[in-house]
């Protein structure tokens, strides 16, 4: 009886949680959100079979997120000027995607001096693997099929089919 009661609360945290960002995104198909998440964000499009994993964080505005993408356990994505995902991509927990970084002249205060966003922001292309923790920095452009290891940080564009890693992540090979 027990145990029924605890999965009838799960249920109802769960089509909460949904309903959350239901209500804050614009989605084709309604997203598969596996506990709280946080979004503070305007115009975030989500695709079909999106999967939300517990505390991902999405930030700013214009978030593309694609069809069949999976975004893991405490990922955040904090976007100026876009971050767009492509289809059937998935990024693990603990990531960090920024496409903007404090100005840091010096003789002034960081926190007074304007943000230095990426233009375009930042493209993760189709069938991309982000491997847990890494950072995905302004400049970053990851072409479809490319593999970024576990804690790298991308700052630069990654050709299709790399598997790249380390910081910053270089190609280690290609996808064969
Ligand atoms: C990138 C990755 C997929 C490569 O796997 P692989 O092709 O089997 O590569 P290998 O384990 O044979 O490693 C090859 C070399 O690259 C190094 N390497 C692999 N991944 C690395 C990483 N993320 N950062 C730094 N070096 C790495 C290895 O130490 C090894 O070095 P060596 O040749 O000097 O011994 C894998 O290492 C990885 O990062 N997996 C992520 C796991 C993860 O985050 N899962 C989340 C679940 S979604």
């Amino acid at each position: 009886m027990i145990t029924f009661l605890f999965k009838v609360i799960e249920w109802l945290k769960r089509g909460y949680h949904t309903q959350y960002v239901v209500r804050r995104c614009r989605a084709s198909e309604v997203p598969l959100v596996l506990g709280r998440i946080y979004i503070n964000a305007t115009n975030v499009r989500v695709g079909k079979n999106v999967t939300f994993y517990p505390g991902v964080y999405l930030w700013g505005r214009d978030i593309e997120i694609g069809d069949n993408v999976d975004i893991g356990i405490g990922t955040i994505i904090y976007s100026r000027n876009g971050v767009r995902i492509g289809n059937n991509t998935s990024i693990a927990g603990q990531c960090y995607i920024i496409d903007s970084n404090h100005g840091t002249a010096k003789g002034q205060l960081i926190q007074n001096q304007p943000m230095n966003t990426a233009e375009h922001g930042i493209d993760i292309g189709s069938d991309v693997w982000i491997a847990a923790q890494c950072m995905i920095l302004k400049g970053a452009k990851i072409a479809d099929h490319a593999v970024i290891g576990a804690q790298s940080l991308v700052n630069s564009d990654i050709p299709e089919n790399a598997i790249a890693f380390g910081t910053p992540a270089t190609v280690a090979k290609f996808r064969k």
